[in-house]
């Protein structure tokens, strides 16, 4: 019987494709790398080609193993990192140009341009979002304006752009679905978040002709089915899609309005939902879609993002070579009793949430002669946490109440010094479940609720189990104490940024 889900989870620096049976339990999962591309500082690109190869191979890898036979997948979610922009030509399927990654600064300039005009209420209040380069329509723009393959493809009605989830939407369908759900489309600038459809003077305000776009559908419901794909029956149905951070949203079983999750990823990403409401920060952060199950209304969400943690963890890893493997992170920070007095502010690619600092460079700082490997690898670890802290204290100053205990997940979640400390200098309780893969679990829940393996979000919540809770640890006094020390260090990063 054809019960069992795929789930894609096409991410940052690689690509897992798993399988989830109809208990919700994940059987197995492979993920591919692919390789980063940084021509000039502040800027981050994909080979779409090599995503889409990682995708395959990674589904090679998993169909090897046997654990079903691929006539018994009765469906497939996709779920990906979110704003990375990709044009190809509709008549070859050929990509024009490599996909502009959300972590790229290129268009800094015209966001900025944009602010000057006075735009950024505009765009605030039609698509939630901040004017920032993270997003995908100056993407697009610049893609239109530079690319002459692009140029030629448009004139000739021919160009296609989109976020990942349409891409390999595309590539599996064989081009028949040029689509994407409501929480990719969110994440574009160009989405008006009341009804649901391209906003005409936000495509105006981005010069992004809309016939170029995928159609937005909701993030749970049959999106098209597969074609030629190697490995796979035709006819499969792709029956959900979300971005990464929303579809962890889901796999957290977070579906009441107040619960929310932070996933450590690449970034770190809180996200709460907030039911039908639509709540427009006051400090800082993004009012976003967390999914739309078919036929029913969308359920919103509030943002925050941190654009690097993990990565800062991959930067001591490749670029100082000051540990071997990233999970050595956490033996190495405990070598020490605290951060010593040094700070790492980790904007890599820039400062994201609440900050909105595309041009902020990293900062270490506060070293003495007694500072050792340990007390950076701490910093580093404490900077991932206290980010988040910035974060959820906009984030209950927008609610005006305390949250409840923070759901957390992804690869660094395993990381329990991390975890505690988290929890230490949030002040709040920490949850972490058995599944932390949530974004894959995610992306499965959403396809299999696209195609009645289960009927609603009451039958996923009994699959959701905690593992561990993380409860504080430390004096209010001492919390004060870091996060001023931390604050310090940021407000230095931000007047570099100027
Ligand atoms: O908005 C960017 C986000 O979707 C990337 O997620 O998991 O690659 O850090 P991740």
């Amino acid at each position: 019987m054809a019960d069992f889900i795929l789930a894609i989870d096409q991410g940052t620096t690689g690509s897992t494709v798993a399988l989830v049976d109809s208990q919700g339990q994940l059987c197995a999962s492979v993920n591919v790398e692919f390789p980063q591309i940084f021509p000039k500082p502040g800027w981050v690109e994909h080979e779409p080609e090599a995503i889409w190869s990682s995708v395959q191979k990674a589904l090679s890898r998993l169909l090897r193993k046997k654990l079903c036979k691929p006539s018994d997948i009765a469906a497939i979610g996709i779920t990906n990192q979110r704003e990375t922009s990709v044009v190809w030509d509709r008549r070859s399927g050929e990509v024009l140009h490599n996909a502009i990654v959300w972590q790229c600064r290129r268009t800094a300039d015209f966001c900025e341009t944009l602010r000057a005009k006075g735009h950024e209420d505009l765009v605030r209040e039609r698509s939630g979002l901040v004017l920032d380069p993270y997003f995908s329509a100056s993407k697009f723009r610049w893609l239109l304006r530079e690319v002459p393959a692009a140029k030629r493809a448009l004139k000739a009605g021919a160009l296609a752009a989109g976020t990942v989830d349409s891409f390999l939407l595309w590539r599996l369908t064989s081009g028949e679905q040029h689509a994407t759900d409501v929480s990719n489309a969110a994440r574009t600038s160009l989405m008006n978040l009341k009804n649901l459809r391209w906003d005409p003077e936000l495509l105006r305000l981005f010069e992004v002709p809309e016939g170029i776009l995928p159609e937005i559908r909701p993030s749970s419901g049959v999106l098209g089915h597969t074609r030629g794909v190697r490995g796979l029956p035709d006819g499969i149905p792709i029956a959900g899609i979300a971005g990464d951070q929303q579809a962890a949203l889901f796999g957290q079983a977070c579906f009441s309005a107040g619960d929310a999750k932070c996933t450590y990823g690449t970034g770190s990403f809180i996200v709460m939902n907030t039911g039908s409401e639509r709540i427009l920060s006051k400090s800082g952060l993004l009012t976003t879609i967390g999914w739309q199950l078919d036929k029913q209304d969308p359920v919103y969400a509030l943002e925050g993002g941190a654009f690097v943690c993990g990565a800062a963890v991959q930067w001591l890893r490749d670029g100082l070579k000051l540990i071997k493997r990233a999970p050595d992170i956490e033996a190495l920070a405990a070598s020490v009793p605290d951060h010593g007095g040094v700070e790492f502010v980790p904007a890599l690619t820039g400062l994201g949430a609440p900050h909105w600092a595309p041009d902020a460079r990293g900062l270490i700082t506060g070293i003495t002669r007694g500072s050792d490997r340990g007390h950076i690898a701490r910093a580093t670890l404490d900077a991932m946490a206290l980010q988040n802290v910035d974060i959820l204290r906009c984030m209950e100053a927008d609610l005006g109440k305390r949250m409840r205990p923070l759901r957390v997940d992804g690869g660094a979640a395993a990381n329990d010094l991390l975890m505690q400390i988290q929890a230490d200098y949030l002040g709040r309780k920490l949850v972490r479940p058995r599944i932390t893969e949530t974004t894959v679990a995610g992306a499965s829940y959403l396809a299999g609720i696209g195609v009645g393996l289960w009927s609603n979000t009451a039958q996923i919540k009994r699959i959701w189990q905690p593992e561990r809770e993380f409860s504080v640890d430390i004096s209010a006094a001492k919390r004060r104490q870091r996060m001023q020390s931390w604050q310090a260090a940021v407000d230095q990063t931000l007047v570099k940024a100027i």
